[in-house]
């Protein structure tokens, strides 16, 4: 700056602080406005729109992906470019020295023209930086794969206790029964013929808080024979899973709540009008998830009759096929008819299925056992 320029300078600035506003109250002023608006603003959007809920933070759920906001990610995208023992390079000198040469502008920048013309360094400068941020935030929203789709969270209360079904159907039907009702096991390793105490009674109700049930799940009673379903002790169940599940079991089976008439129509199985077809995928699925998979899955012995799909159910097991379309001495019918076959005994083993259930069986079978329905 020559002495002519900071003349001029100083003159401007003179002027500029004759007419100026002052801080208090003008500027306070114009600001504390902007920062109420935009307070409002934060509480309309929290209370309004909100945010969508992920997942319960889970540290045993190695399938997470961790990642920053999108306006981080051109950082963390930076890092690839310094892999392993130069990492700190890229968290630490290159972001701690763009933060410094910014504090420092004022004491080497200058220059006191302010038209973009004269400013031909620092606006490519500028604009190099802010391209290379833009290019790292696409690569990596490129390069980083998507978060393995964990599935709709279960928001609403209808929806954790369907969700609570699933799992309980699956994971603990095997050995407490589709209802909780208990009995003497049948096809669980360790515990055959072991006599089960129903857990659906209120004694077990209103003596087990949430938290002790969500405890006993996550842990298990290895002592007494129940496995751990938590994932951090080798379980198939996420916390949020967990508590979906307690959810259900509380609604379904303490009489002090009331199970909300929404998720009482979600859990129903769909009932059949006296003339309609029932099909595997509407009519038949819904119920061997509820009452038979639990047992008849991947990774469980029970003459390898698996029964995730509509081509297994027909043709899988040690005695298959356990359904013939149009046969209603298929092993199948005759097992939840409770008779005693080759194939193997009663089916469900701890408890018959309701005639209405074994009903649908009957007429999906009679009709040709499709696996879509007519239209
Ligand atoms: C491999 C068999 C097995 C599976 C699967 C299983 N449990 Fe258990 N569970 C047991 C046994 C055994 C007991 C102890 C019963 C007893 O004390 O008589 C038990 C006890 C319980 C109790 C009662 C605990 C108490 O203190 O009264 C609850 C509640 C329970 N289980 C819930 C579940 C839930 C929910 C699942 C599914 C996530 C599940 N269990 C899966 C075997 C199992
Ligand atoms: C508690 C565990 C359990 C549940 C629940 C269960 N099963 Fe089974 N299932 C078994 C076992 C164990 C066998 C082996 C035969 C035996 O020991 O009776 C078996 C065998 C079968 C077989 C013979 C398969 C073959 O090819 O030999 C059929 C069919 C069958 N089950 C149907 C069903 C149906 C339908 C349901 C649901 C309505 C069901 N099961 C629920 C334990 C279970």
């Amino acid at each position: 700056m020559n002495d002519i320029q900071k003349a001029q300078y100083n003159e401007k600035y003179k002027r500029a602080k004759r007419n100026g506003e002052k801080f208090f109250p003008d500027t306070l002023y114009k600001d504390l406005l902007i920062a109420i608006a935009l307070f409002l603003l934060l509480v309309g959007l929290a209370a309004f729109i909100g945010v969508a809920a992920e997942p319960r933070a889970d540290p045993s759920d190695t399938t997470y992906i961790p990642r920053p906001e999108w306006y981080f990610l051109f950082l963390f995208e930076m890092l690839k470019f310094f892999p392993g023992s130069i990492e700190w390079v890229g968290t630490t000198i290159i972001p701690g020295a763009a933060v410094i040469a910014l504090l420092l502008l004022p004491f080497y920048d200058k220059n006191p023209n302010r038209h973009w013309k004269r400013r031909k360094f620092a606006l490519t400068f500028m604009s190099v930086v802010v391209a290379a941020m833009v290019f790292l935030t696409i690569r990596a929203v490129i390069t980083t794969p998507p978060q393995k789709d964990v599935g709709a969270v279960a928001t609403t209360l209808p929806a954790k206790i369907a969700a609570g079904l699933d799992f309980y159907s699956v994971q603990c039907n095997e050995c407490h029964g589709a209802e909780g009702e208990g009995g003497v096991i049948k096809g669980v390793k360790g515990l055959e013929g072991f006599k089960m105490k129903p857990i659906n009674s209120q004694d077990e109700m209103y003596t087990r808080s949430d938290d002790t049930l969500y405890n006993i799940i996550e842990y298990g009673q290895p002592s007494l024979g129940m496995p751990p379903f938590g994932k951090a002790f080798g379980g198939e169940l996420s916390r949020s899973d967990i508590g979906n599940l307690v959810t259900y079991l509380r609604y379904t089976w303490d009489n002090r709540v009331e199970l909300p008439k929404e998720a009482a129509q979600t859990n129903a199985i769909p009932t059949l009008g006296p003339t309609d077809i029932p099909s595997y995928d509407v009519n038949i699925a819904p119920i061997v998830k509820r009452y038979c998979v639990s047992c008849h899955r991947p990774g469980k012995e029970n003459n390898n009759y698996v029964m995730g799909s509509y081509a297994d159910v027909m043709n899988s097991g040690d005695h298959k096929p356990n359904v013939v379309p149009g046969d209603l001495n298929s092993n199948l019918i005759r097992m939840i008819h409770r008779e005693k076959i080759d194939a193997g005994g009663e089916m469900p083993p701890t408890k018959a299925l309701s005639p209405d259930l074994v009903a649908i069986f009957e007429r999906w079978v009679k009709a040709g056992a499709p696996e879509k329905p007519k239209k």
